[in-house]
């Protein structure tokens, strides 16, 4: 039993007698952002997977990224501590029939989200974060045709912001997908003037309402410079730690879904991970990542093509 024991304390301890580092990403519970030894989104977080010397990368996200971890440093021991933390955009694109759209439109590449399982990074030519979406797509010829997936709404942004042309795959975030509308519409009319700032997996009539779209830490960067003392936060509502961190007089407030209240903006695969399963798996060393050596190196291709593109 875990009992009676100081979780902090004991993953201190076999975080030196591990050698390992501890990641986490931002939609992750706050004691998990707290004990990381960096908190991060997920290019930043797929950098820092790649450059860490620590034998054990203890990942605090969900399972694509502790993948990408593994992809980038093959020879680290990558746990997590819930292997079910999963994602509704992974689950969204089976690689079989991501296969066979693509087999579809040969003359187009594979522009693809982070959000997605190794089979499809390794089905893909180039990845992409949110925080690097525009910047990568900006370097691809005009005359080239793209496939965008799994996240359409992320695909619809870029198609709005860039004016380029994609093909969407249909895949969706649950979570980015539950705001409602109206009642956003609603808190902004009871707290006038206060900007929105707005993850790009939310869908154009949520994004429509946004003064700021950008990935986790664009939005954390955002809500930093606010210069009001009120800010509506349309993405995973945990980000709001690293804020009231920041600037603890200030007042952030997680979008609304439809009943009204902000249940809805929680992740629940980052969820999965707690402090006693981040202790057991430091402990026990497991769940650990493992991958099929070839799919691992398909998968590093496009995954490279995002590092060095992302600059
Ligand atoms: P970023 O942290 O890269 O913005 O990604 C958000 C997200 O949904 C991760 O699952
Ligand atoms: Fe996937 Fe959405 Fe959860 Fe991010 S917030 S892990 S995109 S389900």
């Amino acid at each position: 039993s875990l009992k009676g024991l100081d979780l902090r304390v004991e993953i201190e301890r076999l975080r030196k007698e591990r050698n390992a580092v501890i990641l986490a990403h931002y939609y992750q519970r706050p004691e998990l952002q707290d004990i990381a030894d960096f908190v991060g989104d997920s290019l930043d977080l797929a950098r820092k997977a790649q450059a860490t010397d620590a034998d054990v990368i203890a990942f605090c996200g969900v399972r694509f990224m502790a993948e990408t971890a593994k992809i980038l440093s093959p020879e680290k021991i990558v746990v997590l501590p819930d292997m079910d933390a999963g994602c509704s955009l992974e689950d969204s694109c089976p690689p079989e029939a991501f296969a066979k759209f693509r087999a579809e439109h040969p003359d187009h590449i594979a522009l693809t989200y982070i959000n997605c399982s190794a089979e499809v990074k390794g089905l893909s030519d180039i990845i992409v974060t949110s925080s690097s979406a525009e910047k990568i797509l900006s370097q691809i010829p005009l005359s080239q045709k793209i496939i965008f997936g799994p996240d359409k709404h992320l695909g619809g942004y870029l198609k709005r912001k860039t004016g380029r042309d994609m093909l969407l795959w249909p895949g969706v975030c649950i979570v980015h997908e539950a705001f409602s509308e109206t009642e956003l519409i609603k808190l902004k009319a009871q707290h006038p003037g206060a900007p929105v700032a707005a993850h790009p997996e939310c869908p154009a009539h949520i994004l429509d309402h946004a003064d700021y779209v950008g990935s986790t830490s664009g939005i954390l960067e955002y809500a930093k410079a606010l210069p009001g003392d009120t800010l509506i936060v349309a993405t995973e509502a945990h980000i709001i730690h690293q804020m009231t961190k920041a600037l603890p007089l200030k007042n952030f407030i997680g979008a609304p879904g439809a009943d009204g209240n902000c249940n809805c903006n929680i992740c629940p695969y980052m969820a999965l991970n707690t402090m006693e399963k981040l202790y057991v798996a430091l402990r026990d060393l497991e769940p650990r990542i493992e991958m099929d050596e070839g799919l691992r190196v398909r998968a590093k291709k496009s995954l490279d093509r995002m590092l060095e593109m992302a600059g």
